[in-house]
């Protein structure tokens, strides 16, 4: 047992690098040392009385370090703005990318969660964590208006196609531009780029299937 946890840690070791290690063991901290769950969890089982739970993922977190990478992708000229604006996590889940956000230093923050047990949860760690400004919003990504400052729409492979083509037409409806997304494990972009044909990629990391994306400014 001891054995296989060690292989674990060297497979990850590889994957990962250092900063990968030293967030694992950050999220471990915190939920030992003040009660924080950021932990993977499946999805309610009926499907019934929650629309969009039929195209949903279940729930896994996001790690500080992969946040950053994504904002460091961001064209230096616009990170300051895009800090400046507002981030909004679609499927936010337990809420782990919305502190990572406030760690990065954005100025607003909102999540938005399906299973509302999800989004009690995140309520309760950013308590716990002293965040206090994210907004956590209980709904259907498909039916979220984006604020009109939206800067970064972050996704962790959270819905599939059906959903993500309303999340598009409901993004190129936002006024601010460039908007950025990133999109980790990335499985459901031919949806989003159908959809958004100006959509242009950024940065591309193929070990994560990880994507930064903008939409660019009007020519
Ligand atoms: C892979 S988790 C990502 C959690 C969080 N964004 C993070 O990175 O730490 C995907 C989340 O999306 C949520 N989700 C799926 N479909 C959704 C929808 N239509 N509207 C809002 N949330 C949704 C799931 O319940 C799940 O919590």
């Amino acid at each position: 047992m001891a054995r296989e946890r060690l292989e674990r840690v060297l497979r990850d070791a590889r994957r990962e690098g250092a900063n990968g290690i030293a967030s694992r063991a950050y999220y471990r901290a915190l939920f030992l040392l003040r009660g924080v769950d950021f932990g993977r969890a499946d999805l309610p089982t009926d499907p019934a009385g929650l629309p969009g739970l039929e195209h949903a993922y279940f729930h896994r977190a996001t790690g500080l370090h992969h946040l950053r990478r994504l904002v460091e992708a961001i064209p230096a000229p616009d990170r300051e703005p895009v800090l400046n604006g507002t981030f909004v996590d679609l499927g936010c889940g337990k809420g782990r990318a919305l502190h990572a956000a406030h760690v990065i230093g954005f100025r607003r923050i909102v999540g938005v969660e399906l299973v509302g047990a999800f989004a009690a949860t995140a309520r309760r760690n950013m308590e716990a964590l002293g965040v206090s400004g994210a907004e956590i919003i209980d709904g259907n990504a498909a039916e979220f208006s984006f604020p009109g400052d939206t800067r970064l729409v972050f996704m962790f492979n959270p819905f599939r196609d059906a959903v993500m083509r309303q999340v598009a037409a409901n993004l190129a409806r936002v006024p601010v531009r460039p908007v950025y997304v990133g999109y980790s494990f990335a499985v459901h972009l031919p949806a989003l780029t159908a959809m958004l044909p100006d959509l242009e990629e950024v940065w591309h990391d193929p070990e994560s299937e990880s994507r930064v994306l903008r939409l660019p400014a009007a020519t």
